[in-house]
C-alpha cells in the first residue's frame, strides 16, 4: 500500500532498534558484510572471529549514546531492514558536528520499495537531533546498487580508499624504473 505523496509503504512501521531486536541485527549485519565480500573478493574481510563478536558489536552499538539502529518493519513486526548510524565531534574539524552511516541493509526481496531511503530519513532525523552538519558514508565501489542509491541521495564521491597487497607493492617498487 503506498502512501501516494512519496512512494512510501503505509503498512511500514520505522522505529528505533532495541536489544530485542539483536537477532535480526546480527542477522542481517553478517548478511551486510557477506554480500560486500561477494562484491568484491579483495575488500577486507571479516575473519571467524570477527563473526563471532558480531553480535557483541551490534549489541555495543545499540547500547552507544553516539550511535543510532533504526529498522523498518512491516504489519505483522517482521523487520525488513537496518541502519546504524553514528554521529561524531571533532573540535579539529570543520564542520565540527558530522555524521558516518555505517551499515544499511535491505532484505533482498524487499529492495526498492524506498525502504532504503526511509531508513535514511530516520537517522536523518537523529543527525539532526545532535546539530550534525555533514554525512559521510563509503561503500563498496563494485557494488551498483550503492552506488546508484547513494548517488541519488546526492553523495558525491570524495575520497578513495585503494588497497594494493603487500607482494604486489613490493613488485612494483623492485621494478626497474622506465625512463
Ligand atoms: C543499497 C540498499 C540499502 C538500497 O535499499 P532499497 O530499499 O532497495 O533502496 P530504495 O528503494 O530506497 O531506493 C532509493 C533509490 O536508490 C536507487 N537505487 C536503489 N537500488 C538500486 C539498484 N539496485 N539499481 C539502481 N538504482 C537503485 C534508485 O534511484 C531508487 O529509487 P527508485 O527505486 O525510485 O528508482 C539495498 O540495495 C541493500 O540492502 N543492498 C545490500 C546491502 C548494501 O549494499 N548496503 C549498502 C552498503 S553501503
Amino acid at each position: 500500500m503506498q502512501d501516494g505523496t512519496d512512494g512510501i509503504d503505509m503498512s511500514l512501521r520505522l522505529r528505533e532498534a532495541t536489544e530485542n531486536d539483536l537477532d535480526t541485527l546480527v542477522r542481517m549485519r553478517v548478511s551486510l558484510q557477506k554480500h560486500l565480500e561477494a562484491r568484491d573478493p579483495n575488500i577486507w574481510k571479516f575473519s571467524r572471529r570477527g563473526f563471532e563478536i558480531a553480535p557483541l558489536e551490534v549489541k555495543a552499538r545499540l547500547r552507544s549514546k553516539n550511535s543510532f539502529m533504526g529498522v523498518a518493519e512491516d504489519e505483522n513486526g517482521r523487520i525488513l531492514g537496518m541502519i546504524m548510524a553514528e554521529a561524531a565531534q571533532d573540535e579539529y574539524r570543520d564542520p565540527e558536528r558530522f555524521g558516518h552511516i555505517h551499515w544499511v541493509y535491505v532484505e533482498e526481496e524487499r529492495r526498492r520499495e524506498s525502504l532504503g531511503r526511509s531508513l535514511v530519513k530516520m537517522a536523518l532525523n537523529f543527525f539532526s537531533r545532535r546539530g550534525i552538519e555533514q554525512i559521510t558514508i563509503g561503500y563498496v565501489v563494485n557494488n551498483p546498487e550503492a552506488h546508484a542509491f547513494w548517488d541519488k541521495l546526492g553523495f558525491v564521491a570524495r575520497v578513495t580508499h585503494s588497497s594494493a597487497t603487500m607482494s604486489a607493492l613490493v613488485n612494483k617498487l623492485s621494478a626497474p624504473k622506465i625512463l
